[in-house]
């Protein structure tokens, strides 16, 4: 039976992967809903804006009357939600857009969304899912050791954080209250293509590409939990079918590695895609009175640290063990084998980067905080 599902937020990095992953593994019909932020672009659908199966619409979530229209008229069997402002340092920077998306946004969906579900009936009603896409910023920083898991208790410490920790609150509220089938999912730091070149392995490879400096924030070791954007969309899939509603699970690879560990990794796999000693830009920097002038051009002397990010968090890493072990997920993806392949992509794809950066794009430094 072919089904509908309402994919807010699907012209950003993971909703188009998500979407991409739909279409070759389903025969869904998939309704995209976005409102085209900087962040969101149709050069990112491009590529399945041709099929049949896909509709576009372009809309802001917090637009109530459109998406009860939505959810009224396509009749989706499921609501993905991964629209939001994503980025930690423009929310630093102006939380307002962040708590209007974030926060205000899932309240207006989730009101859409319970509206349309109340008036199923049967098996449609049965099989209905809301699916909130959130992250393990929640629960805030750790320490040394530890994991965060869907025990963990929320602690979020930045703009973004916090606007997304109280939109996870309205979906359980809206599970407790109203009986809406949802799910939460908190995953940790993806990776991949069509990833904004504002994260840090996109900023990195582009930077190194171009002789630019590679900024790191502070020391460098900061911790995150990497996992490939196709591991978290395989999640997300997974737990559609087979997650209980009310349910909360933790996504995450157990793939800790620091900011500086992964800005190396990103100039070594770049040294075997372009060899620095080949790439004019390098040469070019090195002939402009760089310290190592001279010396053979390497992509890690590019790498340069900056002040750090106010309230920046030490160490995220998720415990994913219930989604093991009740849905049966585990990461498919080498951070090795996965990152080369995404460094890849961006030298491969310096058009699609060109083309996003087209909009608004500020090559400043963004989240100090006291320049607000
Ligand atoms: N990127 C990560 O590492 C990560 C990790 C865990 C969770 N998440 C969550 O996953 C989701 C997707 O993240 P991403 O990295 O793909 O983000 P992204 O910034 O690349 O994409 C967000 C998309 O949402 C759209 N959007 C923003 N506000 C909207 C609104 N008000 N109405 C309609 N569309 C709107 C944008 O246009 C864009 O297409 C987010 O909810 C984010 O919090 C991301």
């Amino acid at each position: 039976m072919t089904e509908t599902q309402l994919v807010t937020g699907g012209a950003g990095f993971i909703g188009s992967n998500y979407i991409r992953s739909i279409l070759s593994t389903t025969s869904d019909q998939i309704l995209i809903v976005d409102k085209l932020t900087y962040a969101g672009n149709l050069a990112t659908i491009q590529d399945v804006g041709g099929d049949p199966r896909v509709q576009f619409f372009e809309a802001d979530i917090v637009d109530a009357g459109q998406m009860r229209r939505l959810f009224e008229i396509h009749r989706p069997r499921v609501a993905v939600n991964f629209a939001a402002e994503s980025h930690v340092d423009r929310s630093i920077d102006g939380p307002r857009n962040f708590v209007q998306s974030n926060t205000v946004g899932v309240f207006e969906l989730l009101e859409a969304a319970s509206r349309y579900w109340v008036k199923l009936s049967g098996i449609q009603r049965d099989r209905f899912r809301f699916l909130q896409v959130s992250t393990d910023e929640v629960f805030g920083s750790l320490g040394e050791e530890g994991h965060f898991s869907e025990e963990s208790h929320y602690q979020p410490r930045s703009p973004y954080s916090a606007t997304k920790a109280s939109a996870d609150h309205l979906v359980r509220a809206y599970n407790e209250t109203y009986q809406l089938p949802t799910i939460i999912t908190n995953c940790t730091n993806n990776y991949g293509p069509y990833q904004y070149p504002e994260k840090l392995i996109p900023v990195a490879t582009l930077n190194a590409l171009a002789g630019k400096e590679i900024p790191v924030y502070g020391d460098g070791t900061h911790v995150r939990d990497w996992i490939h954007v196709d591991d978290h969309c395989r999640a997300i899939t997974g737990v559609l079918r087979l997650g209980r509603p009310g349910s909360t699970y933790a996504i995450g690879a157990r793939n800790e590695l620091t900011n500086l560990e992964v800005v190396e990794a990103v100039c070594d796999v770049l040294e075997e895609v372009v060899p620095a000693a080949d790439n004019p830009e390098l040469a070019a920097v090195r002939s402009e009175g760089s310290p190592t002038k001279g010396a053979s051009p390497n992509y890690r002397d590019l790498i340069t640290f900056v002040e750090d990010r106010p309230g920046h968090d030490r160490r995220y890493a998720m415990d994913p063990s219930k989604i093991e072990s009740e849905i049966g997920w585990s990461p498919q993806r080498t951070f090795e084998e996965g990152l080369k392949e995404t460094v890849k992509w961006y030298v491969e794809n310096q058009k699609w980067c060109a083309e996003v950066r087209g909009g608004p794009f500020k090559e400043d430094r963004l989240g100090l905080g006291p320049t607000r």
